[in-house]
């Protein structure tokens, strides 16, 4: 079929398989363009492997240390007439790559906070790895059924205690407006938004993991936090989504003790804002993330996920010299977007920022663009036009 970009609200709801076989095949030739990381992971279970952060680690692991890789998701197969979701056509192609360059791949499909995925997921291992030396969580979802309350959460992204008023960008049309978002009404919306994103299920994870005997020694597991400008403090780290990031950061020292007796540790990597699926469904952020991006451009030191990804590991988690942390115990790979004088252009550019001055003060063209490659859209190499087969089959899924 034909396959070209549907876009409802900020989500894109066709996704196209050559293009994001070409996504995937990107960020490989970059990873090995970086060269081989000393001593990185061998055996890796990355927990929301399929797009974003957890696609760009999995790769990193695959194509930057030779790794073996489980990756587990929640993604929508492709069908005659219907093509599948970004995630299903990128572990398609992320399987063919590794597996032409000789390295093991297999992915499970479902949802990763029930205890029946994670029993198939320690089976897999159990049969074909024995153990795993990293574990990454990463995963980004609006709702949680709980595996032992049956309670099913939905996460809400509001700010706490007083209403927020900012501007805001429609990426599509390119309208800037102000928005106004009316706090959480009860404590309700902020547990339950600990209980979809905060660290509950990631502990559920490695004590299940540790239990079964699947976890080397020495094991590393790492999940992925945001912290970003005061600017976004209301809706993002002051909001109820950053105290799902405060309780998932909380639950580092939880998993220290848990892994104290087969010398394993655990992390939680500050990341920098992208476009992501996750990230265009805050408000406020995209026009924070456009400004950002010109600002990063223009000094050089623009990242996307696998360069955020390949330095998190070649840099940080593997690099053979302790890992600096910050006052929180934290890893920072936001550091260059925290940087005070790329901080201080964003907010002068922030008090600028208008629909008439939005093409040419941010990089609203650029958040487009990442925005429509997520879904295997906007390749040069790609003919859209062109008929294309939207059946596509994970190798590893039967
Ligand atoms: P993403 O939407 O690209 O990826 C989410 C992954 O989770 C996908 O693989 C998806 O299939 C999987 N998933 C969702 N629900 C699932 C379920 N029930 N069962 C199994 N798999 C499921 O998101 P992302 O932006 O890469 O976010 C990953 C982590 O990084 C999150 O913790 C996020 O807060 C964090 N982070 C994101 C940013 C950003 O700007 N995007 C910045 C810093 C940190
Ligand atoms: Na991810």
């Amino acid at each position: 079929m034909i396959i070209q970009p549907r876009v409802r609200g900020f989500i894109c709801l066709t996704s196209h398989p050559e293009g994001t076989a070409q996504h995937v095949k990107q960020q490989i030739d970059y990873v090995k363009s970086k060269g081989k990381i000393e001593n990185g992971p061998k055996k890796v279970l990355v927990i929301g492997a399929s797009t974003g952060f957890g696609l760009a680690s999995r790769i990193t692991a695959a194509f930057g240390s030779d790794a073996a890789t489980i990756g587990v998701f929640f993604e929508k197969p492709a069908a005659p007439g219907k093509p599948g979701t970004a995630g299903w056509y990128n572990t398609a192609a992320f399987e063919k790559e590794a597996s032409d360059a000789g390295l093991y791949a297999k992915s499970i499909n479902g949802d990763a906070f029930s205890d029946e995925i994670k029993k198939q997921t320690i089976d897999l291992i159990k049969e074909d790895l024995g153990q795993v030396d990293l574990v990454v969580y990463s995963l980004a979802s609006p709702r949680r059924t709980h595996p032992n309350t049956g309670v099913a959460h939905a996460s809400v992204l509001k700010p706490i205690g007083q209403t927020f008023t900012d501007k805001t960008v429609d990426f599509h049309s390119g309208v800037v407006s102000d928005i106004s978002i009316q706090p959480v009404e009860s404590e309700e919306d902020i547990h339950n938004t600990v209980a979809v994103m905060g660290g509950e299920d990631w502990k559920f994870w490695i004590a299940q993991l540790k239990e079964a005997g699947v976890l080397a020694n020495g094991v590393k597991t790492v999940a992925y936090s945001y912290i970003g400008p005061e600017l976004t403090y209301p809706i993002y780290r002051n909001g109820t989504i950053g105290r799902a990031k405060d309780d998932l950061e909380g639950t580092v020292p939880v998993l220290n003790d848990l892994l104290q007796d087969i010398g394993g540790i655990s992390y939680v990597s500050v990341n920098k804002a992208l476009v992501t699926q996750s990230s265009s469904a805050i408000p406020v952020v995209p026009l924070y993330i456009s400004l950002l991006y010109k600002v990063m451009k223009e000094k050089g030191i623009h990242e996307g996920t696998i360069e955020q990804m390949q330095r998190l590991f070649a840099d940080r988690l593997y690099a053979n010299r302790e890992i600096p942390l910050d006052e929180k115990g934290r890893i920072r790979v936001d550091d260059l977007e925290m940087r005070e004088d790329v901080q201080a252009e964003v907010a002068k550019l922030w008090e600028q920022i208008t629909t008439e001055n939005l093409e040419q003060i941010s990089d609203i063209s650029g958040y487009r663009n990442d925005f429509f490659n997520l879904f295997g859209f906007n390749f040069d190499a790609v003919d859209y036009d062109m008929d294309t087969d939207e059946v596509v089959n994970i190798p590893s899924i039967k």
